[in-house]
């Protein structure tokens, strides 16, 4: 039997994390990118850290955090939208794109949030919300006003003298009615969101200026990316066919992907993108592996990324199959495997927490399924993208009520299911699981009052379990979710086969165990995942030739003759 002390595991650990400063100097060239090469951190600003007492996060409150971003290792930040906004949707309702929301700070408090990532080696990539506008953005304001507006053409409208347009379901509408009458001039207008998210008309030459523009704007004071939000909706066919009935059940093929959009991408990247260093990523990667590599083939030059949802949709509240998961990594790994670069992601603003949907939020197994999780996420090829809080394995917050709740897509959700008759009680289930918020509450800095968030009542409230999880309890553990990130963290960026290195699925049928190898040129490492409660032993060809521990989130990884006998929710990775 080989026992490996937590001693030698963490001397082990030490050198893979020390590695040489060269240590991807035999990766050629051409496949090399730093957005490739990064480990994303997302900032929800609103919930990071409030620096005024006002209960909402603000950039000045980022600044004072920007050396424990640093101390995390990662090297960009994704920053959710921080431009003026009536907070609709938190910032989705962007009401000027050139200035900063007034709950945030200032532009002065931008260009110092940005000079402070710069110094200390930290990229920003920052949120581009044009599928829409607010209805409060001037634009929108004009385009109501009258039909002869000269931003009349900015929004889509449906004269209602023609009769009701074609039915367009929307995601946040109470009623799904993404047609909005507006009695000023007795016409709809288009908003695939809320209301007061008018979608913006891409059709229009001058809209897609006025946003190459804006993404200049922030591209010359230097930020260093953008992910582009539901982008894949933005391109419509204007004469608004018939959609046949029920088609909201899977409403993709109907809003992703159409039209023009590949070549407003293309027009974008020639206007912006191929002008600076830049990373692009869109949210959402169309309907199939096709329209995925059309948008980030290098050849066809329109984004270096996007994201796709099917892996991040698969946790529902009564449980996933890890069969299924691993398949839909499997896929698209393989998809990609020999032209453009995935995004890895588990968890976002959209989604509730990664543990409590993905691992096991319950005390015993909370710690362990957490750094499970973190290990996958910096273990897969693809950029990773890490949320604020899921490095301390924060929990979902246990709303019970839909008093509790501020995201707009679960108050209109509930509404429109009252409206509907339907089970409200059930509604609230599912919410408990999944809703945004639960991913949105503040972060966890500390065992004082409102958690070290802020020193007034937050937005949101504090999940009670901040006493035991925060970054001050975590920092001082050796053993804690936090120091587990920071070392996987550190053995992604100073080994490339962890970057670029082939991935080969083991076991696919294993229902409990997640096993896979990553191969770069003569070095391979073994990633073995317990996703589940039980212990558990897995037999392995590559178990006979182990060379050293790289990481582990228990101190012994108990291998005999070939076979691992797996803890609950273990996770270690080998180099064979
Ligand atoms: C994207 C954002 C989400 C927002 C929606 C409308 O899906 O990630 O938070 O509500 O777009 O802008």
């Amino acid at each position: 039997m080989t026992k490996f002390t937590a001693l030698t595991l963490l001397l082990l650990a030490m050198l893979g994390c020390t590695g040489k400063p060269d240590a991807f100097k035999d990766v050629p060239a051409g496949e090399r990118a730093w957005w490739k090469e990064a480990v994303i951190y997302q900032v929800y600003p609103r919930s990071f850290k409030d620096s005024n007492g006002d209960g909402v996060g603000d950039l000045k409150g980022i600044i004072e955090k920007l050396d424990y971003i640093k101390s995390l290792g990662v090297t960009a930040v994704w920053l959710n939208p921080i431009y003026s906004s009536p907070n609709d949707d938190n910032g989705y309702d962007v009401s000027d794109y050139r200035n900063i929301m007034s709950d945030f700070g200032t532009m002065a408090d931008f260009d110092q949030l940005l000079q402070g990532m710069h110094q200390r080696g930290i990229k920003l990539i920052m949120d581009v919300v044009v599928n829409h506008s607010s209805d409060e953005h001037p634009w929108f304001v004009q385009s109501r006003s009258s039909r002869d507006n000269p931003y009349r053409d900015y929004y889509h409208w449906w004269p209602a003298e023609k009769g009701k347009p074609n039915y367009r379901y929307s995601l946040f509408d109470v009623n799904g009615d993404a047609w909005k009458y507006d009695s000023t001039t007795n016409a709809y207008y288009l908003h695939y969101f809320s209301q007061k998210q008018p979608d913006l008309n891409w059709e229009n030459p001058k809209v897609r200026q006025e946003v190459y523009d804006i993404m200049k704007f922030w591209a010359d004071k230097g930020v260093d990316g953008f992910r582009l939000d539901a982008f894949q909706f933005a391109a419509k066919d204007t004469t608004f066919p018939e959609f046949p009935v029920g088609y909201e059940k899977n409403f993709m093929p109907y809003y992703a992907m159409q039209g023009n959009l590949h070549s407003y991408l293309k027009e974008m990247n020639d206007a912006v993108f191929s002008h600076y260093d830049v990373m692009s990523v869109a949210e959402g990667a169309g309907n199939s592996f096709q329209d995925a590599h059309d948008l980030v083939d290098a050849d066809r030059h329109e984004l270096n990324m996007a994201y796709a949802f099917e892996g991040v949709d698969i946790a529902k509240p009564d449980g996933y199959s890890l069969v299924h998961l691993k398949a839909v990594f499997s896929r698209w790994d393989s998809a990609f495997a020999e032209k453009g670069w995935l995004s890895i992601f588990l968890s976002n603003h959209d989604q509730a927490r990664l543990v409590s949907r993905y691992g096991n939020d319950s005390p015993p197994f909370r710690s362990p399924s957490a750094k499970m999780l973190n290990t996958f996420l910096l273990s897969m090829r693809g950029t990773p993208y890490c949320y604020y809080g899921d490095e301390l394995g924060m929990t979902n917050s246990g709303f019970k009520s839909i008093s509790q709740y501020k995201d707009i897509s679960a108050i209109n959700g509930y509404q429109k299911v009252l409206n509907e008759g339907g089970d409200t009680l059930q509604y609230l289930k599912n919410m408990a699981f999944g809703s945004r918020d639960n991913g949105r509450t503040p972060m966890q800095w500390d065992a004082k009052t409102q958690a070290g968030f802020t020193s007034g009542i937050p937005w949101l409230p504090v999940p009670a379990n901040y006493v035991s999880i925060n970054v001050a309890a975590e920092e001082q553990d050796p053993a804690s979710v936090l120091n587990h990130f920071k070392k996987m963290v550190q053995l992604r960026k100073t080994n490339p086969v962890l970057v670029y290195g082939q991935y080969q699925l083991l076991a696919p049928e294993n229902p409990d165990i997640y096993a896979y190898t990553r191969t770069l040129g003569a070095q391979k490492v073994l990633v073995l995942l317990n996703f589940s409660a039980k212990n558990l032993p897995l037999e392995l060809p590559e178990l006979k030739s182990i060379k050293e521990t790289w990481i582990n989130n228990y101190p012994e990884a108990s291998v005999s003759d070939g076979t691992i006998s797996l803890q609950p929710y273990q996770a270690v990775i080998f180099n064979l």
